[in-house]
């Protein structure tokens, strides 16, 4: 008898790319961040400003981001969710004193995923929209249906490289530094703050982005 495979769908591969990455790389992932992952301090502290109940990581990995908004904000309902097993047993364990207020799943985040318990008033996005590759534009679609008339996104993440050769070893490693988040938040969100800022001496640009999602009540046709 013959097997014939199908082929996996864009989204299926990278979901599989992302599990199989972090797989060895969740291990070194918290001693080596910091050195490159900038912006992830401030972006928390501008949500802690605009003092959202309930908050939704996507992409949320070791739950470094988690552990600290739910020390920052005593109130606040926590969720978030990652496609890889492996970084999700650390965010378990980095978030385990405030699991009262700290719920993860193990899913990938894309338009038919499962409701969440509770609607988030807010979602972060750290280092995260990079890397769907594709779906980042489902992503964020699947963002302005999770979120309320009102709701917040927040974003910081990488933004763009006038190096080549850098933009293809951040491709080899999953990330897409195009400069394209920019374009498709402002497409979907009501700009509140975006700023670019230089890292490394110019090797390269990130992004911190807040936006509100726009109310369909008050957009001309
Ligand atoms: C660079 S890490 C960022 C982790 C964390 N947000 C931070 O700031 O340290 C990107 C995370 O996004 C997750 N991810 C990538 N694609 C995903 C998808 N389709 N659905 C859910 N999570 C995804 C990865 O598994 C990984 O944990």
């Amino acid at each position: 008898m013959k097997i014939t495979h199908l082929p996996l769908s864009p989204a299926t591969r990278q979901q599989g790319a992302m599990q199989s990455y972090y797989r060895w790389h969740a291990v070194v992932y918290d001693a080596t961040r910091w050195t490159f992952l900038f912006g992830r301090n401030a972006i928390l502290q501008k949500m802690v400003a605009l003092n959202p109940g309930t908050v939704l990581e996507v992409g949320c990995g070791t739950g470094r981001n988690l552990k600290r908004l739910a020390g920052l904000m005593p109130d606040v309902q926590l969720v978030g969710v990652d496609v890889s097993s492996d970084m999700l047993k650390r965010a378990t364990r980095a978030s385990r004193r405030f699991s009262r207020r700290v719920l993860l799943f193990e899913r990938a985040y894309k338009p038919d995923a499962q409701a969440w318990p509770v609607q988030p008033d807010a979602i972060l996005f750290s280092y995260a929209l990079t890397m769907f590759n594709p779906g980042a534009e489902e992503a964020l679609d699947r963002a302005l249906s999770d979120l309320p008339a009102d709701g917040m996104v927040a974003v910081v993440d990488f933004h763009d490289t006038p190096f080549p050769f850098f933009r293809w070893w951040m491709g080899k490693n999953h990330v897409r530094m195009e400069g394209h988040l920019a374009p498709m938040l402002e497409k979907r969100f009501v700009t509140r703050e975006k700023v670019i800022v230089r890292a490394w001496f110019g090797l390269w640009r990130y992004i911190l982005y807040i936006g509100v999602k726009r109310n369909p009540d008050l957009m001309s046709t």
